[in-house]
């Protein structure tokens, strides 16, 4: 997202292209200036970022999409609307987290917590869906409440990622709240640290989801779950900025 008016400006230090060989050569196939194909000849560099951007959103996708493919096969249940929308947090909250890793210039900053915004803002809403469902069809068949592990460590998960976004919502759009907008901005680097850190936690939340009976009746085969994992693992890992996670 290079400003179209002054593109030096954004000061943007790793572009998609290498910025040596920032405009690749064309050449012309026909003398025919109608029938000419140009084909481009000079370096087109891909830095290494967005190949893990790419990693992590096709990993969020392989796991969202593989609980979608599972809940709209097996017969229905109310229940299939707790893995249906808990994955719809995930590809959200993990896709949120992506869109302001490379933020570095104020229109890209701008824009970026726009997406992270709309997208966390699903995501939310997802997470209360998901967990309302799952509350009300135990309530439904009068069963225990956060028994396994999943449900133990799902429960700790809701209630991170509640504070997560009332906090990060505060920071944001009531600066007022922490005294205003430069201490607002100086705490968004606490909101960062720990925004990585339940991202871990929806993580092994979900892949915990993915062991229960029910999930491996329909659906046995680990090695998708932690290939997405993995994708997802690598990909926000290569991508931060360790400068931007110091909190002390
Ligand atoms: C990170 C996202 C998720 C969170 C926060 C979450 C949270 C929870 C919670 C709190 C419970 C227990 C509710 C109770 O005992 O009253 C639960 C149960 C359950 N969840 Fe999830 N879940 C998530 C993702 C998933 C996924 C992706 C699946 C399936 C692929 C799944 C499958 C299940 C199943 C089968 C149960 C019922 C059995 C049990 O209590 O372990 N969950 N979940």
């Amino acid at each position: 997202m290079v400003s179209q008016e002054n593109p030096q400006e954004d000061n943007i230090t790793e572009p998609l292209i290498d910025p040596d060989n920032s405009l690749p050569q064309y050449s012309e196939t026909s003398s025919s200036p109608s029938r000419s194909i140009p084909t481009p000849i000079g370096s087109t560099a891909f830095n290494m970022s967005f190949v893990f951007s790419l990693l992590v959103s096709v990993g969020a996708l392989l796991f969202a999409s593989t609980v979608w493919y599972i809940t709209s096969t097996a017969d229905y249940l109310f229940f299939i609307w707790h893995p249906t929308l808990m994955s719809l947090m995930l590809l959200m909250t993990t896709n949120g987290i992506l869109v302001l890793q490379k933020a570095e210039s104020r229109q890209e900053k701008v824009s970026s917590l726009n997406f992270h915004k709309a997208l966390q803002s699903i995501g939310f809403l997802s997470v209360i869906g998901g967990f309302y469902v799952i509350i009300t069809f135990k309530n439904m068949g009068n069963k225990e409440h956060f028994e396994s592990p999943h449900g133990k460590f799902g429960l700790i998960t809701f209630s991170l990622i509640l504070i997560q976004t009332i906090a990060g919502s505060t920071l944001v759009n009531f600066p007022g709240v922490v005294g205003g907008v430069v201490k607002a901005k100086a705490m968004y680097k606490y909101h960062r640290f720990s925004g990585y850190l339940l991202l871990a936690f929806i993580w092994l939340t979900a892949l915990g989801g993915t062991q229960n009976a029910w999930v491996k009746a329909q659906f046995d085969h680990l090695w998708v779950w932690l290939l997405a994992t993995g994708m997802v693992f690598v990909g926000t890992v290569g991508r931060i900025k360790s400068n931007k996670l110091k909190v002390w």
